[in-house]
């Protein structure tokens, strides 16, 4: 995680984004420390990155990487403003000792639009990483990338839209995805939760499960009440100040994978 001490909204690469909103650095800074003690209580180890001033979206950490089985894959940012984010995250990985850690060729947005469901990994693209970082990712891991297309701006990740909840369950919102990633979603997970428009309009998706536990938007009633449902252990969390940037509970979360 990367704590939001440089948290901003100075410039608009989501829709989510209105530069001259006011953003209340002390409210986010304890909004995402309740996100990090959350992740202690529940027995989780939790490593923090250097914030660096300048990079005001760097509080999202899902972005800096991918990790699975101890190796990693740096990211390579679409937009300018991210950019040097890359290699800061990079440098974190090589430090934390992780196998191969490297650059990455094609355009890739971190675990923001790469999920790994058991075996699996999902891959978004359509806004940010590109399809050739999809098979840079297969190479690289030796796991099967499934690419899923996402067509509605305001879900410009996959893990805006997608929100894996153990190693066979995922939740989804539908018309996030064009209509053949749709049909490869039903195909795939034909038990999956289907989220609604309201629920996914508060980033309640965006949401972090250890398989069990599932850390999530406190305004995302009705997947806080489908989950339960469901035998899931929903715990709701409130991050509407990291809501401004776009981002939410997974956003500001990158797992690293042993
Ligand atoms: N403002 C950031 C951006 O647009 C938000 C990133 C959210 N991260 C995520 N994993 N969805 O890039």
């Amino acid at each position: 995680m990367c704590p939001p001490d440089h948290f901003t909204v100075a410039y608009a690469i989501n829709p989510w984004m209105r530069p001259g909103t006011g953003v209340d650095v002390g409210l986010a800074r304890r909004q995402w420390d309740a996100l990090r003690c959350t992740y202690l209580e529940l027995g989780h180890a939790v490593e923090v990155i250097d914030p660096v001033p300048g990079l005001p979206d760097m509080v999202y950490a899902a972005n800096g990487g991918l990790v699975v089985g101890g190796r990693a894959l740096g990211a390579r940012f679409v937009h300018a403003e991210r950019a040097a984010e890359g290699p800061a995250y990079l440098e974190w990985l090589v430090r934390a000792g992780l196998e191969g850690a490297r650059e990455p060729e094609h355009l890739n947005e971190g675990e923001g639009d790469f999920l790994v469901v058991g075996g699996l990994i999902l891959a978004g693209t359509g806004f940010r990483t590109s399809p050739a970082a999809h098979a840079e990712v297969q190479g690289f891991f030796g796991r099967r990338v499934v690419s899923l297309e996402l067509v509605d701006p305001r879900f410009y990740h996959l893990d805006t839209a997608l929100a894996v909840l153990d190693d066979s369950t995922v939740a989804y919102l539908p018309a996030a995805f064009s209509r053949s990633s749709r049909q490869v979603l039903e195909s795939l997970f034909p038990d999956a939760l289907i989220a609604d428009e309201r629920d996914a309009a508060v980033l309640g998706l965006n949401a972090v499960s250890d398989g069990r536990h599932v850390v999530l938007a406190a305004a995302a009633t009705g997947l806080v009440a489908a989950l339960r449902e469901r035998g899931f252990d929903p715990v709701p969390v409130d991050l509407s100040e990291l809501l401004k940037g776009g981002g939410g509970v997974k956003c500001c979360t990158l797992e690293v994978r042993s």
